[in-house]
């Protein structure tokens, strides 16, 4: 038997197609006779087309056509509003009329044999504007609250506030981050009479397929969505974006197919990014650092035609105990293509704010900011009533901080040298939602012993096809390599988004559902116990399907995963470079089915967080919504040489019988989360400077 597969820190059963570029990504694919598109962006950030002169492109040899807003077909856009889209507005309709919304806005589409003559041709199409005011700076807009808000109070914070021995008030800023995975957005798109297929960088392949239908007005069965490898996402391909539709829309213009690559310059004009927050945390304490307010009022940047809204007081309303709590959060519409999420969308902005505010009161009141923090710890979810359906967090601090040797710290500013590096030692919480959307999966058994499992998801890096076949054999009781696991094809079982950390316990839960039926129908019509015999004398293949959604739990339990993240970093007494030395993170998000692939997920968290902290800034040029550093050279991501040669990761062996018939929690996105506040209260502690707008970079500290 194969008891015990789940727990184990196996390999990826794809790395070897990985590494050796057998996989094959969505611009890889071999679809015969595709022409190449290139897309024409706008150069201003609002207005309207006066004139789009496109003779000298189309005069190109080897250009087939180039699709304005003059000439394109008109399309359906039915509504549609996928899970991962935005509750309110209309997303951008794409070569239908002569607005323009934002600087980069697709305006125009050049089809030619060749990439080399499409992207030659559109830098010839002509463009005049009636250019109009554009609003592009955040600091120029009244912030409203969104259509759905999410204002929360309980008790009276301002007043408790007034009266409080000790107060906080300050602002911390977070710019606009890029999405830069390895792999650019692609799509091929072919039609065959009125049925499209789609080779599409997704994480969601039945929403690419909804979306298409509904803007072409097609039947949702019409259109094939395939996507078995992504490069990286972090949040990009939860939704369907226009160059999908633009990929779509040539095709059938061209009456071939048509391979779409966004070049890295288009990533940073449509595939969504963090919107730069501005928020205010005031918060009031009592001298022995009990919490008695928490304002936590922020606001964030979206688009003018459509609400992206992300919560970012979330964590501050369950994390610490206080019985006088506020939390708003406002947006700021703007000339700006709309954001998206991003790794730990809002929870990682808002954590940065608050455990920023957390480490200023920890010296203000001369505690210790772990002591701080277990001084505030909660009996249960203050916001809603409800028990933790487990909190381990206290523990998470403890293994957290005797791994880091935190007992050592000196709590005294610019109080450790290196030479002529300054030292910083600095902690903060992380804390993450536990998630579940209904899912579907199919077991299939054969005469020969094998299995194939199956689910229309997607692994984005995590490790999808792995750790399902992990489930999928355990819960059949047959070897891994027995067992194939597939994914990524609009054709399979229903899947949800592969995003906020939930794919584990929505896919995982319907793969052990349906294997444990396939294994369970196979001994009652074979016999026996050994599954392998009962499958040869049955010698059909034996089916068996499973869909499995939440339950009540959410009303009966809070269900979130926690961790702490300790940082040392070295600051250059000169050159005010900051370097992290060293990151020891504890997390307890239930069970880990693969500790190898979750040790992965919490490296790519802080190494995500490093690039937060003190790199990243996606900048916005106030006169034009131009983003000047939209290229790998400009907006720095960490490479090898900043990651701290230790970056180490402990999973408590948490228990949790509620959350899913897993009890798991989900790791990816709870892993970003605190690394920055961390870094930040450890440049403090290094250099006796706060810094409480991100990236932290060397002007900001001298
Ligand atoms: Mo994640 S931002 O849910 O891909």
């Amino acid at each position: 038997m194969s008891v015990g597969i789940i727990g184990q820190p196996l390999s990826r059963v794809d790395g070897q197609l990985k590494v050796s570029g057998a996989a094959t990504y969505a611009a890889e694919f071999e679809v015969p006779g595709h022409a190449y598109a290139a897309v024409v962006r706008s150069t201003v950030a609002s207005g309207r087309i006066a004139a789009i002169d496109t003779a000298s492109a189309e005069r190109l040899p080897g250009v087939i056509a180039v699709l304005t807003h003059r000439n394109a077909p008109k399309l359906a856009y039915r509504e549609h509003h996928g899970f991962t889209d935005p509750a309110v507005g209309e997303r951008l309709h794409v070569l239908q009329d002569d607005r323009v919304h934002n600087q980069g806005q697709p305006i125009g589409l050049v089809l030619a044999d060749t990439l080399e003559q499409a992207t030659h041709a559109a830098t010839l199409v002509r463009v005049t504007y009636a250019t109009e005011p554009a609003i592009t700076d955040v600091s120029h807009v009244e912030a409203v609250e969104p259509t759905h808000s999410e204002t929360l109070q309980r008790g009276d914070p301002n007043s408790a506030l007034g009266d409080a021995e000790v107060t906080l008030d300050q602002a911390y800023v977070i710019p606009r981050e890029n999405h830069n995975p390895i792999e650019m957005h692609a799509t091929i798109a072919a039609w065959d009479d009125d049925q499209l297929t789609l080779w599409d960088k997704t994480q969601w392949v039945h929403n690419t397929a909804e979306e298409l239908a509904a803007v072409f007005g097609i039947p949702t069965d019409n259109v094939r969505v395939i996507s078995p490898f992504v490069g990286g996402a972090f949040g990009s391909g939860l939704r369907t974006w226009a160059h999908v539709t633009l990929a779509a829309l040539g095709a059938r213009v061209a009456a071939r197919p048509v391979k779409l690559v966004l070049s890295r310059r288009d990533m940073y004009y449509g595939v969504g990014y963090r919107p730069h927050t501005v928020q205010r945390i005031a918060l009031g304490a009592s001298r022995d650092g009990r919490l008695t307010a928490i304002v936590h009022d922020g606001y964030q940047e979206t688009s003018t035609y459509e609400e992206f809204s992300e919560t970012l007081g979330g964590p501050t309303r369950m994390l610490y105990s206080s019985p006088n709590v506020y939390t708003r959060r406002r947006l700021a519409p703007m000339n700006v293509h709309t954001p998206a999420h991003m790794r730990a969308p809002g929870q990682v902005s808002g954590v940065f704010a608050l455990e920023s505010a957390m480490d200023e009161l920890a010296t203000a009141l001369h505690i210790d900011p772990v002591e701080l923090r277990l001084r505030n710890e909660p009996q249960h979810d203050e916001s809603s009533g409800l028990p933790f359906s487990s909190r381990s967090l206290r523990e998470c601090y403890r293994t957290a901080a005797e791994r880091f040797g935190w007992s050592q710290r000196d709590p005294q500013p610019r109080s450790m040298r290196d030479g002529l590096w300054l030292i910083g030692w600095g902690m903060a919480s992380a804390t993450y939602p536990v998630h579940q959307a209904p899912a579907e999966a199919t077991a299939r058994l054969l005469p020969d012993g094998t299995a194939e499992v199956t689910s229309a998801a997607s692994d984005m890096g995590p490790g999808t096809w792995t750790s399902m076949t992990q489930v999928a054999a355990e819960t059949l009781g047959l070897p891994m390599e027995r067992v194939r696991f597939v994914l990524g094809d609009s054709r399979l079982p229903r899947a949800p988004v592969h995003g906020g950390s939930m794919t584990m316990a929505s896919v995982g839960s319907a793969v052990q559902a349906a294997s444990r039926r396939a294994r369970e129908d196979a001994l009652e019509r074979g016999g026996g116990s050994d599954l392998v015999e009962a499958l040869q004398r049955i010698d059909q293949p034996v089916e068996a399907s499973a869909e499995v959604g939440p339950g009540d739990e959410s009303q009966h339990y809070s269900m979130h995963a926690f961790g702490a993240v300790f940082v040392e970093v070295a600051v250059d007494r000169d050159l005010a470079e900051t370097r992290v030395r060293r990151i020891v993170g504890a997390y307890a998000a239930g069970r880990v089915v693969n500790p190898k692939l979750a040790r992965s997920q919490c490296i790519g968290g802080m190494i995500g967080g490093i690039g937060m902290a003190l790199m990243e800034h996606a900048a916005v040029d106030a006169r034009s919504g131009r983003v000047p550093n939209a290229n790998l050279a400009e907006y720095a991501v960490p490479v090898h040489a900043d990651c701290p040669p230790v970056m180490d990761v402990t999973f408590l062996d948490e228990h949790d019988p509620h959350v899913n018939p897993l009890g798991v929690k989900g790791i990816g996105e709870l892993a970003i989360v605190g690394v920055a506040p961390a870094i930040a209260n450890a440049v403090y502690h290094a250099t006796g400077t706060r810094v409480r707008e991100l990236p932290i970079t060397p002007d900001k500290l001298l």
